[in-house]
């Protein structure tokens, strides 16, 4: 299976201009799955909740899930991104699974950064894994990263592959992303995204690097901190299927979930 990422710079409220840029790139693609940054059609800053709301839209019928449908089924191709969601009066941030055959899932942002907490919802709906060419995928959305009960319930439900996209803006992220793969025993992509945005007063320097990681916490791809980067690199998904630690430990059966119950209390 071939996963990748194409980490490059949005321009704020420039929708069209953004689907553009990740159409041209993707196009003629022989990717199984290709994650996008968070925000990738929006851009990261909002300068207030009517910005927000105008540039979001609804899934699955908004333009940005829609040519991503299109993208997906003409390069056969399953493309994860990040986009602003609305439903009803909420605002979500939110990451779309595109597959080639047209079915759309979502993931809503369970952990909001900063200003974030301003202009979205968190996320109301359980973390799921689905289906690609039959390899389980869970999505998670930057600082998802910080908490690790989102790569592990994922883990738990069964996920492979995780597909992380990002807008990160503190530098530790591509540290603890291998961490987070070894101790779950999956793959990852984190896709970044790169350049500045500002608003007012905020200004944010995005941090690049996006990764590819296996189950070891090996990376196996990385882009530059500040260049544009579409990588894929191939992988066999089954290699996060065996949890086995050493000939005695096993990374499910080996949890002690009876004397964990705090982990589930707010
Ligand atoms: C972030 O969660 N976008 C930092």
């Amino acid at each position: 299976m071939k996963i990748g990422y194409f980490q490059f710079s949005p321009e704020r409220g420039e929708l069209s201009r953004n689907i553009k840029t990740v159409r041209r790139r993707l196009a003629g693609t022989s990717c199984d799955i290709i994650v996008l940054p968070e925000l990738f059609n929006t851009g990261y800053l909002f300068s207030s909740i009517d910005e927000a709301a105008a540039l979001s839209e609804e899934i699955p019928k908004g333009a940005t899930t829609q040519a991503l449908s299109e993208m997906a089924a003409s390069s056969d191709v399953a493309i994860v991104g990040g986009i602003a969601e609305r439903d009803g009066d909420h605002l979500y941030n939110s990451s779309v699974l595109v597959r080639s055959d047209g079915e759309i899932f979502i993931y809503r942002k369970l952990h909001l950064f900063g200003f974030e907490k301003d202009v979205f919802s968190p996320g109301n709906r359980e973390p799921e894994v689905f289906d690609v060419c039959g390899v389980k995928i869970g999505m998670m959305i930057c600082f998802d990263w910080y908490f690790p009960e989102t790569a592990r319930i994922l883990m738990l439900k069964g996920a492979q592959i995780l597909c992380h996209p990002a807008n990160l803006v503190l530098p530790y992220c591509q540290v603890a992303m291998p961490t987070r793969c070894l101790e779950n025993r999956v793959f990852a992509i984190t896709a970044n995204r790169i350049g500045s945005e500002s608003v007012g007063d905020r200004e944010l320097t995005f941090t690049g690097r996006s990764m590819i990681i296996d189950p070891l916490g090996r990376v196996l791809a990385e882009a530059p901190v500040g260049e544009s980067c579409f990588e894929c690199v191939d992988i066999d998904p089954q290699v996060a299927c065996d949890k086995r630690l050493t000939s005695r430990n096993n990374l499910l059966s080996d949890r002690r979930a009876e004397l964990y119950g705090e982990l589930t209390v707010g």
